[in-house]
């Protein structure tokens, strides 16, 4: 295997070995692991390792992928040694309805370790892209497994820019990387804070709901109070207001009149731009 001097920096190997001593979790990362040079897509691996009978808090995760998929079908950009491409298997006490909130517990949670790792502070635009200086560092995508009544499991994936040629070119207008900020970012510190902040999260919402979470939520949003344009599903312009219980955005079109967005299948983007 080659290694470019990114991947070869101990402190920013994904190798368990390196990870795993970090960790101040009690289930997550320490179910099943699976690190791979190369893979399609950590989310795809992780839903037939869940299938197999994987237990909650299993990690899967890889140096590049060649199949990475993003929201709304697009695909994301996975080179070798850039990113922290990552999916958890999560086996949560909540219902089907509630997997939206993981999604935004989810982007809370790396804001969240974004920070305490790196000291970098970023943002949500609703539902799930974390953004530093106006531009994308982070998004997450979640695949969920459930029936009438019940829910299975969650794939939680979440690719993070890290180093250097992690987005293409072409995307430097709206996407950013975490080297771009701070020196020598470790991957391996931000994933051992990712599975600490997402563990105390998913615990918090299973325990006093969404409701206990939603000011954090909303302190670091810049999605609310902005004037924003959705797309694809619901076409408007309006004002961001608020969010309701459920995670969904409410927003105010130029008539006065409420709008309920869900997360699933829209894109939400200022009137002025990606954020
Ligand atoms: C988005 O479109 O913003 C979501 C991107 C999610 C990418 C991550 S990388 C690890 C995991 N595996 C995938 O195939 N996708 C997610």
């Amino acid at each position: 295997m080659h290694l470019s001097p990114a991947q070869a920096s101990v402190t920013d190997s994904l190798q368990p070995d390196v990870w795993q001593p970090l960790l101040t979790t009690s289930a997550l990362g320490r179910g099943d692991i699976r690190y791979e040079y190369e893979t399609d897509s950590t989310n795809l691996q992780l839903r037939g390792m869940a299938q197999s009978g994987a237990p909650h808090g299993s990690v899967c995760l890889c140096e590049m992928q060649t199949a990475g998929r993003g929201r709304l079908g697009r695909s994301w950009h996975s080179p070798a040694g850039c990113g922290l491409w990552c999916s958890v298997l999560l086996r949560p006490t909540l219902q089907p309805e509630d997997a939206p909130l993981i999604t935004l517990c989810t982007a809370l949670a790396m804001q969240r370790a974004i920070l305490a790792s790196t000291g970098v502070e970023t943002r949500i635009k609703w539902p799930n892209d974390l953004v530093h200086n106006g531009k994308k560092l982070c998004g997450v995508l979640l695949e969920v497994s459930c029936e009438v009544g019940k829910l299975h499991h969650v794939v939680v994936g979440t690719g993070v820019n890290v180093h250097a040629g992690a987005y293409p070119r072409e995307l430097a207008h709206q996407a950013t990387a975490l080297c771009e900020a701070v020196d020598h970012p470790s991957r391996a510190r931000l994933l051992a804070a990712y599975l600490r902040a997402l563990e105390d999260v998913i615990r918090q919402l299973e325990q006093e709901g969404f409701s206990a979470i939603l000011p954090e939520y909303e302190a670091v949003s810049c999605t609310l109070g902005q004037r924003v344009r959705v797309s694809g599903g619901m076409e408007l312009t309006g004002f961001a207001e608020k969010l309701d219980d459920t995670g969904a955005l409410l927003v105010r079109d130029d008539d006065g009149q409420l709008h309920r967005v869900l997360a699933g299948d829209v894109s939400v983007r200022g009137v002025m731009g990606y954020v």
